[in-house]
């Protein structure tokens, strides 16, 4: 399977990203051919700074690769470095109405939140869509918020291709229930927009200090705790096998323990999960020169495909003489 993910490099990767997206294309590695890109275009809706958004570029690639993503059999680049989904973006404007863009959950969030509403923000899924099937995607892993776009993709490619015949493949979103939604420390959904993160890699004091934020119900130490309803379990839930889950388990119906012990824990706990990532990290970020040349090398390969499918939709479209 044609497997592709975008991430927009817009601040630090936090683990509901890791769960709901990064996670699931580094597993794939073996099986699927997959493309991983770092979307820079996309993220200029809401970084407005240009050396914050060039340094949050190469922060996400060093972390994509300390992640595990395998630059050997993963073709892995930077959109801007590949144009041609500038060109496929405005030739699907032409296959993209108005209605279906005023109904982006995504864009009326974000004007209900008071971003100003410009052009970029309303035809961001129309560049996701030139993203997705100039490659003739078939599976697009997303978290729940963005299976909306992967059906706009799906939508626009189909009306390409009613008008021009069979061009594009139709894309399809792949979501995991167990990950779907990954919560925040307040239990809303984990966002950066939200402020309730908790990021994969930062210094141990800080990421302490958050996971102490996790709001949790106010049953004493003494008596036995509901660990469903638990924000810190449903986050130590990522992280466990089943014999650690059942344990864990055990811990919230035995009285005893508060949940200051269960925080601690799951610090420990999510602490572990990526200590070999973060030793990767440290390796990538004194050499990002050798990350500059992975992403080069990725884009060399993903302009050849791009370019090679930009000729048949020029033609078919006429832009061409
Ligand atoms: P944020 O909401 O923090 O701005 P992004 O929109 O940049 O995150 O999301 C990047 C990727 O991570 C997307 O595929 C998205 O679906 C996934 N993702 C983000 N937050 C979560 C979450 N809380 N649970 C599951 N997946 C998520
Ligand atoms: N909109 C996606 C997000 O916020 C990022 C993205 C851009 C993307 N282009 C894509 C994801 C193509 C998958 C495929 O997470």
């Amino acid at each position: 399977m044609k497997v592709l993910a975008g991430i927009q490099p817009s601040g630090d990767l936090h683990i509901g990203n890791y769960f709901g997206s990064i996670k699931k294309i580094i597993d794939r590695q073996e099986s699927d051919t997959v493309y991983a890109f770092i979307a820079n275009y996309h993220a200029m809706t809401s970084v407005k700074d240009g050396p914050t958004l060039s340094k949050y570029t190469m922060q996400a690639a060093t972390d994509f690769l300390s992640l595990g993503l395998n630059p050997d059999k993963t073709m892995f680049w930077v959109q801007s470095d590949v144009k041609e989904v500038l060109e496929l973006y405005w030739i699907l404007s032409q296959f993209t109405s108005m209605g279906l863009l005023e109904r982006a959950h995504s864009y009326k969030d974000k004007v209900a939140k008071g971003l100003s509403a410009n052009h970029s923000l309303f035809s961001y899924p129309v560049l996701m869509a030139a993203d997705i099937i100039l490659f003739d995607t078939e599976i697009v892993p997303v978290g729940k918020d963005q299976i909306q776009h992967v059906e706009m993709a799906r939508d626009i490619a189909v009306k390409f291709n009613n008008e021009y015949g069979n061009t594009f493949h139709l894309p399809e979103h792949q979501v995991e229930a167990e990950v779907a939604t990954v919560p925040g420390i307040d239990g809303a959904k984990m966002s950066k927009s939200y402020g309730n993160t908790i990021n994969i890699f930062g210094e141990e004091k800080k990421i302490q200090k958050i996971i102490k934020k996790i709001v949790t119900d106010t049953t004493p130490l003494d008596e036995p705790k509901d660990f469903e309803s638990c924000n810190i379990y449903a986050l130590a839930k990522l992280f466990l096998d089943k014999n650690g889950l059942e344990a864990f388990e055990e811990r919230y119906r035995t009285p005893g323990e508060g949940y200051g012990h269960f925080k601690l824990y799951l610090h420990d706990v999510m602490w572990e999960y990526f200590r070999p990532y973060r030793e990767k990290r440290e390796y990538y970020q004194n050499n990002q020169d050798e990350v500059r040349s992975i992403l080069k090398m990725g884009a060399d390969k993903a302009r050849l495909i791009a370019q090679e499918k930009m000729e048949i939709i020029r033609s078919k479209t006429g832009i061409t003489y």
